[in-house]
């Protein structure tokens, strides 16, 4: 059976790891094809930060950057926890999103790790895991691709102007231009700390989208097109969902004078709203042109507006294991059999039907409070059944 792993081989310290464990690998009996291997692609191997507890300790150079974003790295290394902390909210965003889908956002970047910390138990734990490898969706150009994309460029700016606003950047703090405005005859007035994106957006900007670049394939092409529109449409959701809270005060909570500050929505809010784009994303055409345009001609008018999400390729079912494509499949998914939505048994398990078994519950109940002081519980069991897909 085929194996894919996945390496980023941009930097010279990628492709000499990257021929370590090819040599390793031979030296365990396998045979490799290293042409077959598929590389990821350069804009997203950034998001393997979030392997490292603490990547501040490996410093910039051995962290999975691009060279651009390595020079970054190093004029601000204060901006690293900031970094891992906004692929880390991205992922997590994008797991808890897809959840009860067939494609469940199964990313393991921890593939990408540095000479470093090689070692051949990462090996054999990276080969036992290889089918879930965050790979295929990251290239494939399809709707998952353009959410991983608008999904992390967003937890970026929310993680940065976070930091902003805890006060721990020079260069950004809370939005200052609101100071002393409101509005007296409504009664309200800014004050505390609003946060400012400005800087966020920046950053994620610089970071993230690599400048344009005339690439001889078309696939690529399109690709970081792509990949561009997703970003600004990830920022754009952060800017959307700005919201306003307000602090009351006045005589016995009388609420005759407000303080308001503006704030980023949850991250969650966030990913809900771009699971809700990622569902109304628009296909284009995988030619561009001057512009970007739609697949479906009859639709060409209709403009595409800067917080869509774009995508060129149809996605596969995710039904089956592909491990050429790193799919996992949905064998072995527990599925929800009274459910109508994605999670129901038939949906999930794409018609295989599933398996039923019995799991017993053993938990604390009953529990009383006995003078003085504990708390004394029964031991309850009780079974539910799990329903896992063929
Ligand atoms: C701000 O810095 C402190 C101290 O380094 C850290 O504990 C905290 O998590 C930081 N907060 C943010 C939002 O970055
Ligand atoms: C890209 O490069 C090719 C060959 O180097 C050239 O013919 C083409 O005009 C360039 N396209 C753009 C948009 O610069
Ligand atoms: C996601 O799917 C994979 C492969 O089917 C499975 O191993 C994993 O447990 C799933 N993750 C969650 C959170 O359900
Ligand atoms: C299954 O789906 C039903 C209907 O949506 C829901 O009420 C129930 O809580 C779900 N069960 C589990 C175990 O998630």
């Amino acid at each position: 059976m085929p194996l894919v792993i996945l390496l980023p081989a941009t930097s010279p310290a990628h492709r000499r790891w990257h021929s370590m464990l090819l040599l390793s690998l031979k030296q365990q009996g396998l045979s490799v094809d290293s042409q077959q291997t598929t590389l990821v692609p350069l804009f997203t191997q950034w998001l393997g930060v979030t392997s490292f507890g603490v990547p501040e300790k490996l410093g910039c150079s051995n962290l999975p950057l691009s060279s651009r974003q390595r020079e970054m790295c190093k004029k601000k290394p204060y901006l690293l926890s900031s970094i891992r902390e906004g692929a880390r909210l991205g992922i997590q965003e994008c797991k808890n999103q897809f959840k009860y889908e067939r494609w469940n956002c199964s990313i393991s970047p921890n593939i990408y790790t540095s000479s470093q910390t090689f070692s051949l138990s990462f090996v054999s734990s990276s080969l036992s895991s290889a089918n879930s490898l965050f790979g295929y969706e990251l290239s494939s150009g399809t709707k998952e691709t353009a959410f991983i994309s608008a999904v992390t460029a967003a937890g970026l700016v929310h993680s940065v102007t976070r930091s902003c606003s805890a006060g721990n950047m020079t260069e950004c703090s809370c939005d200052t231009s609101l100071q002393n405005g409101g509005s007296a005859s409504e009664g309200w007035h800014w004050g505390g700390c609003s946060d400012d994106l400005q800087y966020g957006m920046w950053f994620s900007r610089k970071f993230l989208d690599t400048p344009y670049k005339n690439s001889t394939s078309y696939e690529s092409d399109v690709l970081r097109v792509m990949q561009l529109h997703n970003n600004e449409a990830g920022r754009q959701a952060v800017v959307k969902l700005m919201t306003v809270d307000c602090r009351c005060h006045g005589v016995s909570g009388s609420c005759a004078v407000k303080t308001c500050w503006k704030s980023m929505s949850s991250f969650e809010r966030i990913g809900s709203y771009l699971k809700d784009k990622y569902e109304n994303s628009v296909q284009i055409a995988d030619k561009i042109k001057r512009k970007v345009r739609r697949k479906e001609k009859n639709y060409r008018k209709v403009p595409i507006r800067k917080d869509d999400l774009i995508y060129t390729n149809k996605s596969p079912n995710y039904c089956v294991e592909d491990l050429k494509l790193g799919i996992s499949g949905t064998h072995g998914r527990v599925c929800n059999r009274t459910s109508e939505g994605p999670d129901s048994c038939n949906l999930l398990c794409c018609g295989r039907g599933y398996n039923t078994h019995v799991v017993r519950h053993v938990e604390r109940c009953e529990c009383k409070f006995v003078w003085c002081c504990y708390v004394r519980c029964r031991r309850c069991e009780s079974m539910t059944d799990v329903h896992t897909c063929k």
